[in-house]
């Protein structure tokens, strides 16, 4: 028998706040959809997967599922419970299993229990035990409630969709908010298993939070260095750390030659093994001419951006006799952490000279170090 996950996306994300809707909004650099679609489209079970999102939300979901085989995008409704009729529609046999997009962490062990489970009942839920003391109240406190026997029901949850639609046609789906209530109001047996606090879902900007704590625990910390050297060649100014700065020589280079962004850019580009500037920008290709180094710095940070990476800190060494670099360390590291998309503090710019050795100390280029350091998750 065919097996579907059926994942609602149509919501507003309203009480999450923040504008985007947060089936879209990026969890270490992904949209909380696609890494809950991938928990299934990963899943060597599920036979299909199937998407119900807002009416208008078109472009955002095709963004965020590229690549993804998802079948054709089903509109929802203006309640969760239209949302997943509208699916059911689509579907309409076989075993589906209905999931929160704003659930984006499925442990796919959840996913065997839920299917083992489904044998023998007409559906199965994961359920948790409640932790917390349980009252009714408002402002102030009413009487509190045997916790004993209460469970918080998470998604998936998993029916014959047969089943599913006739508890719909039976009980009607008005005020309830997942579809094991629907089952059950019309007599069908809902059988629980272990569900997993990865599961617990995303409503709130505290648990957003808790969410992206939890991913980045998850990550391993790498450091990358780099290195540059341009000679000084015509007249000034020149363009160092992203700034413009007055001096009587330039530096020469196919683009800018920001001699401070390329070694940062390298080190960030290795923190990450990703290659090199050169690998990226080849000199050869006539668009880098004169190009700001402001570009290849902003791409190598969306480059470990779209890997879930977090850049925590770049440092940089310039050698060179002149220009003095004090005046200018400010306005550089501003600007650096501002293209970078990180706290001023991330962002250290040092110099020394070589004391008039060798071509720095000759005052024939400048050459600049860096290191960074970013977090990834490991794999
Ligand atoms: N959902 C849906 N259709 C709706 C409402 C909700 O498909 N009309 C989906 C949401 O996208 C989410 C899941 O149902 O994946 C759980 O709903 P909820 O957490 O309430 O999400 P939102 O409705 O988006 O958030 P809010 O209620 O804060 O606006
Ligand atoms: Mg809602």
């Amino acid at each position: 028998m065919a097996i579907t996950a059926l994942i609602v996306a149509a919501g507003k994300g309203e009480r999450l706040g923040g504008g985007l809707p947060k089936q879209y909004r990026l969890l270490a650099g992904k949209p909380a959809l696609r890494h809950a679609v991938e928990a299934f489209t990963e899943h060597p079970k599920i036979d299909s997967v199937r998407v119900v999102i807002g009416s208008g939300q078109e472009q955002m979901a095709l963004d965020a599922l590229k690549g993804l085989d998802v079948g054709e995008l089903i509109i929802g409704g203006a309640e969760r419970t239209d949302s997943v009729r509208a699916g059911l529609q689509a579907i309409s046999e076989g075993v589906v299993l209905v999931h929160d997009a704003a659930r984006p962490f499925c442990p796919p062990d959840v996913v065997d229990r839920l299917l083992d489970a489904l044998g023998e009942a007409d559906g199965a839920v994961p359920v948790l035990p409640v932790a917390d003391t349980l009252a009714k109240g408002d402002n102030e406190l009413r009487g509190t409630v045997s916790r004993a026997q209460m469970l918080r029901v998470q998604t998936p949850q998993a029916f014959h969709a047969e089943d599913l639609l006739f508890a719909f046609e039976e009980a009607g789906g008005a005020g309830a908010t997942d579809e094991s209530t629907v089952m059950f109001n019309a007599g069908l047996r809902v059988a629980t298993v272990a569900g997993d606090q990865m599961l617990d879902k995303l409503t709130t900007a505290s648990d957003w939070e808790r969410a992206e704590n939890m991913l980045a625990a998850r990550m391993t910390s790498r450091t990358g260095m780099g290195f540059d050297v341009h000679a000084f060649e015509g007249s000034g100014p020149l363009i160092m750390g992203g700034i413009e700065i007055d001096h009587d020589r330039g530096l020469a280079g196919h683009s800018d030659a920001d001699v401070v962004l390329h070694a940062i850019t390298d080190a960030l580009l290795g923190a990450a093994a990703l290659g090199d500037i050169g690998q990226h920008f080849p000199p050869s290709d006539p668009r880098w001419r004169g190009a700001s180094s402001d570009l290849f710095l902003s791409h190598a940070a969306t480059l470990i951006r779209g890997r879930g990476g977090l850049i925590d800190h770049v440092d940089c060494t310039v050698i060179c006799e002149a220009p003095k670099i004090g005046p200018h360390r400010t306005a550089m590291q501003r600007r650096i952490a501002d293209i970078l998309g990180v706290p001023h503090g991330a962002v250290s710019i040092k110099a020394t000279t070589t004391e008039r050795l060798g071509f720095t100390g000759r005052g024939e280029g400048i050459a600049a170090q860096a290191v960074a350091t970013i977090r990834l998750e490991a794999r």
